[in-house]
This record gives C-alpha cells, sequence and structure tokens, in this order.
C-alpha cells in the first residue's frame, strides 16, 4: 500500500482519533474522521480511501452493529486495508463492552480485507482529568493494588500508524501495553513525584460511585463500568509491552515520562 493513501478513521474526532490522526499525518498520511455525520452516507465518506482505522466509540451500545455496517460499506467502497481499535483481553465475558469487541474482531478476521487488529490496555492519559485539578486525586472503584499495563496514547497512536502504513502488519494481532505492570497506588505515587504535591488516592464503593462520578451516565453505560470495575478488582488488566516496544521508533513511554509531559 502507499505510504500516501487516505485512511478514514472511525471515530476521528474523539480522543483517540485525534491522537490517531495526528500521528498518519505526522508519517505523511492523509487521514479523514467518520463519525455521526458521515455515517448517513458512508460511500460517500469512504470514497477514495484505501485504508480504514474501525473504532467504535467508547461503550458503544452495538458495536458489532456499527462495525458490520461501515465493514460492508468499506468493501463496497474498495477499501482493502482494515485495521481493528481492540482492547486488551477482549475475550472477557462478564466485561459487555470488551466481549463486543471480541465480536468486531471476528467479523473483521472474516470481513475479506487485509487486517490487523490492535489490543491497547487502558491509558495512562485516563488520570490526567483527577490530577488537574487544586486537589489532585485519583479515585477507583476497584481495588488500588491491581496491575495494568497502561499505556500511552501517544503510543498507541503512534504503532496505529505504523500498522496502517505498513503490509507487513498484515494478519497480526498485537496487544499494546505499556512497558510496566502498574497499580493505580504506584500511579498516585508517581504522580506525587511528577507533580510534588500530596495526590489522594481514593477508593470508592460501587454506591458511592453510582451516585457520585456515576451518577449521571447513561445506566446501560453505568453497568457496563460497574461490570468492568468488578473485573478490574478481581484480576486488573495486565497487558504485555513487548508488541509496543517492537512498533515504535523510541521506548514506550511509563507512568512517569507520560505525567511529566502532560502535567508540565
Ligand atoms: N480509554 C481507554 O483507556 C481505552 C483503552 C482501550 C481501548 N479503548 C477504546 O478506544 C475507542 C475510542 O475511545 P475514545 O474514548 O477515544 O472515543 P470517544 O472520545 O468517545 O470518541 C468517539 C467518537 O466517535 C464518534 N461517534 C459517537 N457516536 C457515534 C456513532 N453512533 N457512530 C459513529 N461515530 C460515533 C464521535 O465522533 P463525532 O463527534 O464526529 O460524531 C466521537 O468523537 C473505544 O472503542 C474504546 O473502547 C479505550
Amino acid at each position: 500500500m502507499s505510504t500516501h493513501a487516505e485512511v478514514a478513521v472511525l471515530g476521528g474526532r474523539g480522543k483517540t482519533g485525534r491522537a490517531v490522526i495526528s500521528a498518519l499525518q505526522g508519517a505523511g498520511s492523509s487521514a479523514r474522521a467518520l463519525g455521526r455525520a458521515e455515517m448517513a452516507d458512508l460511500p460517500a465518506a469512504l470514497s477514495g480511501c484505501r485504508a480504514l482505522y474501525l473504532m467504535a466509540p467508547n461503550m458503544a451500545a452495538d458495536e458489532p452493529g456499527l462495525a458490520r455496517a461501515v465493514l460492508d460499506a468499506a468493501r463496497a467502497a474498495g477499501v482493502t486495508r482494515v485495521v481493528h481499535h481492540s482492547v486488551a483481553a477482549p475475550y472477557a465475558p462478564d466485561m459487555p463492552h470488551h466481549l463486543n469487541k471480541a465480536v468486531v474482531e471476528d467479523l473483521v478476521r472474516r470481513s475479506g480485507a487485509d487486517w490487523t487488529i490492535l489490543q491497547p490496555c487502558a491509558y495512562i492519559q485516563n488520570v490526567l482529568p483527577g490530577l488537574q485539578g487544586e486537589r489532585p486525586a485519583i479515585d477507583i472503584a476497584y481495588d488500588p493494588d491491581r496491575v495494568f499495563g497502561l499505556v500511552d496514547l501517544e503510543d498507541v497512536a503512534q504503532a496505529a500508524a505504523t500498522v496502517l502504513l505498513a503490509d507487513e502488519h498484515v494478519g497480526a494481532t498485537y496487544e499494546l501495553g505499556g512497558p510496566d505492570q502498574v497499580s493505580m497506588r504506584t500511579v498516585a505515587a508517581i504522580a506525587e513525584e511528577v507533580l510534588a504535591r500530596p495526590v489522594r488516592l481514593g477508593r470508592l464503593t460501587t454506591g458511592q460511585w453510582s451516585a457520585g462520578p456515576g451518577a449521571d451516565l447513561d445506566p446501560r453505560e453505568r453497568e457496563w463500568l460497574l461490570a468492568m470495575f468488578s473485573y478490574y478488582d478481581a484480576y486488573g488488566l495486565p497487558t504485555g509491552g513487548g508488541p509496543l516496544r517492537a512498533l515504535l521508533d523510541h521506548p514506550p513511554s511509563d507512568v512517569g515520562t507520560v505525567l511529566r509531559r502532560e502535567l508540565a
């Protein structure tokens, strides 16, 4: 595939999508965002694109339905290359939004396209909103000592651009964890060092979370997030760092590096 072919990025105006488009542009490729407006006329939105970055919105109600519609339109538009933004441990039946990504992985593998699947862990950037306030805090509704292969969103985006622009990744599924398996207790300690201020690590009960940070959510999203917290509480989300290290042209960023960069 030409390295300058246009890539359609589903969810390209969201948090991850903006980072992916910027990484693609940095690699010399043009990219086009697909969102709610473009869903009304997918053939027009996909016309002229060589590749599709298939990324559903966070906690999408019907991720397989959305993926099916976009994959069908991509096939009809002659898009031959598809990279799917999945998640670490997609086949986790206790987490509906993970399981939906496992279903989409199957759709992608049987789509007829030249596919690659990326399985990122949770982003380090997810803790930033709580750390940017007057009283920095990390509030979670799961065991602060469970570990996660937290990953830098910028590194994920760069890996996405790399696989989108090189055919050697066709048929590959890459788990994308950061360089360390870290607990939220460790993240809070690193944040204290970076900010040179105390960081409160709050352990909420699921009831407190539902009445607090989760109160205004759509009930289905709240239920799915509670299912995720319950899984995290029991197992964390350990995610290997080897594939990301191999895809990047620099060492993957650890928690301290990302927090220093983002909170400076
Ligand atoms: N956050 C993490 O730690 C993490 C880790 C691993 C994987 N992921 C996955 O990464 C993906 C992206 O998450 P995100 O938080 O970056 O997304 P996001 O900020 O929620 O962005 C989603 C974008 O999707 C578009 N959108 C919304 N509803 C749509 C619909 N019905 N049809 C088509 N497009 C629609 C919107 O674009 P418009 O405004 O243009 O309509 C929106 O900007 C999710 O699948 C998530 O599960 C996240």
